[in-house]
């Protein structure tokens, strides 16, 4: 008999439960949520499973305090952490959040030794590259969720902007998940048309100032949380496009082996993504600005990466 397909969701938090209700929506395997907080996950779970019959779904859903659970998942998907209130920066939450994935990552190594992993947690870039190091896995199977996001934040502003349908809205952001992510205006389209077309340079670098700031402006609304939404259908696109194989031309926070000029760092790029995981860095030609604005987003992602080294090494 064929074996179900079983997705993990690490953090049982606004995040992780938007992400169990849209896998059980999408039908893309069992849902298991885990989580520190006793009665957090099996309640989110249960409510999840009275929905079942409604929306419906064959998705089996459950919650644990034990990371046990996460044995043979197919795909793990980490949001434990904090999230960032106002007045913070993602790199604010470098400290409390390594630990966390440091946790989380021996756990993953143990329990799931094949899983492929998603970090949504921030700081993304340096906790993807812990959780890297930690578990020892292929590059190829610990990927970051931010540039999906990122991309579909300068889409949507661009698709209200003109008055278009989101749909057919098509955008690059790369970089390091922070105020220094590089939207590429150049590679923008609308409907396959330059949105250069439809917007003027000053509406462009607006959009592209709201984009690196549209975490943000959430947060402040907020007040209590950072997104999840947004978070959660991003993560949930990239788990359905490995789960179905289907190669996806995304942005995700990938393990640069010398693509773009760096070596041994993550960062959003344009990458395939599969049944194989993070199949491909496609290397676009980014021209002198946009070269100069990915080296100073790599700057910053850097000096995060220096200091997660130094802790690993403690
Ligand atoms: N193991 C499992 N779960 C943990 C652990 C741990 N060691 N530590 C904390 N958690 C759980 C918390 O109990 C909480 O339920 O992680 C969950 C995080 O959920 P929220 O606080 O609601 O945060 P959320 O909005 O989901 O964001 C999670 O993703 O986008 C990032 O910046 C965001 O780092 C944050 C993360």
């Amino acid at each position: 008999m064929a074996r179900r397909t079983k997705i993990s969701l690490v953090g049982a938090g606004q995040i992780g439960g938007t992400m169990a209700l849209l896998a059980a929506q999408k039908q893309l395997g069992d849902v298991v949520l885990i989580d520190v907080s006793e009665g957090v996950p099996q309640g989110k779970a249960l409510d999840l499973l009275h929905g079942g019959p409604i929306i419906p779904t064959s998705s089996a859903l459950s919650g644990s305090n034990d990371y046990a659970d996460l044995k043979d998942s197919d795909v793990v998907i980490v949001t434990a952490g904090l999230p960032r209130k106002p007045g913070m920066s993602r790199d604010d939450l470098l400290d409390v959040n390594f630990g966390i994935i440091k946790t989380v990552g021996e756990a993953i190594k143990k329990n799931a030794p094949n899983a492929f992993v998603l970090v949504v947690t921030n700081p993304l870039d340096a906790m993807v590259y812990a959780m890297q190091k930690v578990t020892g896995f292929p590059t190829h199977r610990v990927v970051g969720m931010a540039g999906v996001l990122d991309s579909g934040r300068f889409a949507a502003l661009v698709a209200e902007a003109i008055g278009v349908s989101a749909e057919d809205v098509q955008a690059l952001v790369m970089g390091g998940h922070g105020d220094t992510m590089v939207p590429l205006i150049r590679y923008c389209s609308v409907g396959g048309i330059p949105v250069t077309h439809f917007l003027s340079q000053d509406k462009l670098d607006a959009i592209s100032k709201r984009t690196a700031n549209a975490g943000g402006e959430v947060v402040a609304l907020l007040k209590t949380g950072s997104a999840f939404y947004s978070p959660a259908l991003s993560a949930i696109h990239m788990a359905e496009a490995y789960l179905k194989d289907k190669k996806r031309v995304i942005t995700a926070a990938a393990m640069l082996n010398g693509e773009f000029g760096y070596k041994g760092v993550y960062a959003g790029v344009p990458v395939i993504l599969g049944g194989n995981g993070l199949e491909k860095v496609i290397e676009v030609e980014l021209d002198a600005g946009e070269k100069k604005a990915f080296d100073a987003s790599m700057e910053a992602v850097k000096s995060l990466v220096a200091y997660i080294d130094k802790k690993l090494a403690e």
